[in-house]
């Protein structure tokens, strides 16, 4: 299975950082002899520069993505950009329900299920992100949440060829924490489970499950290595292209 390098941004950085993937290409060259062949890279920049930075990455092998999307085509929704502006941009990837727009903009599995719906037939590949509180967690619950927020966010009409999931603990974005290795491959191991289920092993195994939460160099080879991680959602150490280098070599 290719192994997926993501960056998330989040609400970082200005037009000056459309540098940034010759940057990335330059400390990790698309030739370089080792193996990275099996390497897609994918920046998910704030949504000003999605625009000039799909042009910058022409040529580079480096997708672009947004982090959000709403579910309607058009409409009076203030603020908000349809799956179908976003692929206008050149971007072929949208994060879905990373645990910041469930915890701070309200996004709900349901309203996961219909972005990841309109995402898919706009011709972008949603990344659903799930997983579980600390609180959760410390409860035993974690597969329970995770299993739950994937049947609820995956749509009945989804296309299980064009998807990505990105296991996500809450309590390891942005803290330095993550969970054991033993503790990430569980999970996994049981959102291919819940996959598996959903569209049959045929479809589910080629599904990429990435790992996201405090990736980075010093830990990314460990976790990259586990069967069922299919790559990494990166937010902090995304923002260097140096470290982003690192942790793509690592695979
Ligand atoms: P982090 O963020 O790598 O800074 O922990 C991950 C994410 O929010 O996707």
């Amino acid at each position: 299975m290719r192994t997926l390098i993501a960056a998330n941004w989040k609400m970082h950085g200005n037009l000056s950082w459309v540098q940034k993937p010759a940057e990335f290409r330059a400390l990790f060259p698309a030739n370089q002899a080792k193996g990275d062949k099996n390497i897609d890279m994918l920046l998910c920049p704030p949504a000003h520069m999605l625009e000039a930075m799909a042009r910058a990455s022409e040529g580079l092998d480096i997708s672009i993505g947004t982090q959000n999307c709403h579910d309607q085509s058009s409409g009076a929704y203030t603020g908000e950009l349809s799956a179908d502006m976003v692929a206008e941009t050149g971007a072929n990837y949208v994060i879905l329900g990373h645990s910041e727009r469930r915890a701070i903009f309200g996004d709900t599995d349901d309203w996961v299920a219909s972005k990841t719906s309109a995402a898919q037939k706009a011709g972008l590949t949603p990344i659903i992100c799930v997983g579980e509180s600390r609180a959760e967690r410390e409860a035993g619950h974690a597969e329970e949440v995770v299993g739950s927020q994937i049947a609820g966010s995956i749509p009945m009409d989804a296309d299980g060829d064009n998807l990505v999931i990105a296991y996500e603990p809450v309590w390891a974005i942005g803290t330095g924490l993550t969970p054991t290795i033993e503790d990430i491959a569980i999970i996994h191991d049981h959102v291919r489970g819940c996959l598996t289920t959903r569209f049959g092993a045929k479809t589910a195994d080629k599904i990429q499950i990435l790992y996201g939460g405090s990736v980075k160099p010093s830990n990314a080879k460990e976790i990259l290595a586990l069967k069922d991680v299919a790559g990494a959602l990166i937010g902090g150490a995304g923002l260097d292209m140096e470290s982003l280098a690192a942790i793509a070599a690592a695979v």
